[in-house]
């Protein structure tokens, strides 16, 4: 699961290439490394560790070179290091490739490779490549179609070869890669976010297509070799804020953004005090009469984004009036399932570069069903593959642990929930609902100010090793969110209970060791029930702090070593209030630890291998 950035150009080409990893570096960090023409000749930089340490080390070079590969890469085969790092080399052939080859013991079996220096199955590529190149005297292009066969798996490769300076191959079977070009310059790129660029021109590859590039012209296959024809579309692209500004990390500066991010969803959504939903693709007739004419939601969704879609089902099944089943994307790839004809899949990813959903889509293109996604990153694989798309508007989002992203997706599918309740006619209170959402990005930035709050629990909870978010109905999605932010970039276990289920068995790992995180409303249906659920946990010695509530609520405070109080606001919207404190607690416990939150270890921002 990598990054992959490829120039041919005038260009300073360790620059360029620089430029693009950096932005492709959410992809991965486990190492990084270029290969790239000087004088005729290729050569190849590699790091253990961040693109930073591979800058560090071509800042002796000369400056000019022509073209190059470059990589950043996220370890599945072989430890995080330099020698497994991209780009892998059989003498003079070179390649990086994103994804995972999963027959390296056939391809052994039939190039008998001499030395191999890594633990990746990368590496077996450019020996395939140069197994058919001496052996059988094909030329590059013709020994790469022979390759194809034999690489079972999933590959994004783009490769290049000492004897044929000018020229460029890339070709994929699952992870995306993207053709671009403005003026003299070429890029090949894992996605457009790569790109400083603003305007250019760009063609996607499909599954099974190569691209041939010379002299900087671009011929395109299919893998039985017959050419294809495709032209470059022109493609403009707003400048990515990707600086931290004054904070000192993205993940900080990404949870104070909300307020702003939720006001400019609303201000996208909401006209002259009623919802009129947007959607970023599609034709929105066309989608709502698919929305009417559907019997079923199905949502697919890995992560954070899955927890927004356990989030969707309560609030679709309650205010749209409709059945909402959500699976885990990677679960249901390699389940035999049926697909009843009136289901709308709806499709839930921050990048929408994920390989679990980008192979969930795949499976539902069988059933033969148009289909919804709720996307951060416009054209990412997802956006352009889905009928319709919603956007989350929340701009671009560094830091690994998704925070501005999670908000917008769940405020977006409130949206969703009164669109279709509106198109159904069951939607009840539009005026009170809208007014109660035009007040949410003040309440919000109100959340956001309690630092000395934050400040003081995290100082309290450093000293705990076990944690338990609790919370019901609304609240369990929000609990599980809270629990992955803490494990994500705070490296501690924590686990995530609707309260009332706690009796069923967790409770027997309550002592005074424990600290319980619980998210409830007091003006909710389930208040009552979820303070008997935390006297259990109280009275087994748990540290109790409670999310929620205002200063009149006694019982609470009684009951609570630490309570912080909340906004009132509408139900829908109350609990992205108490995710708030979780977000940020947890980015509290990790700074003071001396943890990059924003690189947290062993993970990446869009986990594009299955
Ligand atoms: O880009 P996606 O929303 O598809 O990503 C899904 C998950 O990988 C992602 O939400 C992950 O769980 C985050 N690191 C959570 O903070």
């Amino acid at each position: 699961m990598c990054g992959i950035f490829a120039y041919s150009g005038p260009q300073n080409v360790t620059e360029i290439l620089l430029k693009g990893l950096k932005n492709l570096e959410y992809r991965g960090y486990d190492s990084a490394g270029m290969a790239f023409f000087h004088l005729n000749r290729i050569h190849r930089f590699r790091v253990c560790g961040e693109l930073s340490q591979l800058k560090k080390k071509l800042k002796k070079l000369p400056a000019h070179h022509s073209l190059g590969i470059g990589h950043t890469r996220w370890a599945t085969h072989g430890e995080p290091s330099e020698i497994n790092a991209h780009p892998h080399r059989s003498q003079f052939i070179y390649v990086v490739h994103n994804g995972v080859i999963e027959n390296t013991e056939e391809i052994k079996q039939i190039i008998h490779p001499k030395s191999l220096f890594s633990e990746t199955d990368t590496e077996l590529i450019p020996h395939l490549i140069h197994h058919f190149y001496q052996n059988k005297s094909l030329n590059f292009l013709q020994s790469i179609f022979k390759s194809l066969p034999l690489l079972k798996g999933s590959y994004a490769v783009v490769a290049i070869n000492e004897k044929q300076p000018s020229e460029m191959i890339a070709f994929k079977s699952g992870p995306p890669l993207i053709l671009c070009r403005k003026d003299k310059d070429f890029f090949i790129s894992s996605d457009l976010q790569a790109l400083e660029e603003q305007n250019f021109e760009v063609i996607f590859l499909e599954d099974e297509e190569l691209a041939f590039l010379k002299n900087n012209q671009v011929q395109l296959f299919n893998f039985k070799g017959q050419k294809i024809y495709k032209k470059f579309k022109k493609h403009s692209q707003a400048k990515r804020d990707s600086t931290k500004g004054k904070h000192p990390h993205f993940m900080l500066k990404e949870i104070l953004e909300q307020d702003q991010t939720l006001k400019h969803l609303i201000d996208n959504h909401i006209g002259k005090n009623t919802l009129d939903l947007k959607l970023s693709k599609g034709n929105k007739k066309e989608l709502n009469t698919l929305l009417k004419n559907s019997s079923e939601i199905l949502i697919l969704a890995c992560g954070s984004s899955y927890y927004a879609g356990l989030f969707a089902k309560y609030v679709l099944e309650d205010i749209a009036k409709i059945k909402v089943s959500v699976e885990m994307a990677s679960e249901f790839i390699y389940r035999k399932t049926f697909m009843p004809a009136k289901t709308l899949p709806l499709f839930i990813s921050q990048s929408g570069e994920t390989a679990d959903i980008l192979t969930a889509f795949k499976q539902i293109k069988k059933w033969n069903l148009q289909s919804l996604s709720l996307c951060n990153v416009k054209n990412s694989s997802l956006d352009r593959k889905t009928d319709f798309s919603l956007s989350l508007f929340a701009g671009a989002e560094v830091a690994v642990a998704s925070t501005k992203a999670f908000s917008a997706s769940i405020l977006s599918l409130c949206f969703l929930a009164f669109h279709i309740a509106k198109l159904k006619k069951c939607l009840k209170q539009e005026k009170s609902f809208v007014q109660k959402l035009l007040s949410l990005p003040l309440q919000i930035e109100q959340v956001l100010s309690c630092d000395q709050f934050f400040l003081k629990m995290m100082e309290k909870l450093k000293s705990f090793k076990a944690f338990f978010y609790l919370g019901r109905g609304l609240y369990y999605p929000m609990a599980l969110e809270g629990a992955l932010k803490l494990k994500e970039i705070a490296y501690l276990h924590a686990e995530a209970y609707p309260s009332g289920e706690m009796k069923h068995g967790p409770l027997a790992m309550i002592d005074k060791n424990t600290a319980v995180l619980a998210l409830l409303n007091p003006s909710g249906l389930l208040y009552k029930k979820s303070l008997t659920n935390l006297k259990t946990a109280k009275s087994r010695g748990a540290y109790l702090i409670t999310i929620g509530g205002d200063e009149k609520d006694k019982e609470l405070r009684l009951l609570s070593d630490q309570n912080l109080p909340l906004p009132k606001t509408h139900k829908l919207f109350h609990p992205l209030l108490a995710l708030i404190p979780l977000q940020m607690m947890a980015y509290y416990i990790s700074r003071s630890y001396g943890y990059n939150a924003d690189k947290p270890r062993n993970l990446a921002k869009s986990v594009t291998v299955e």
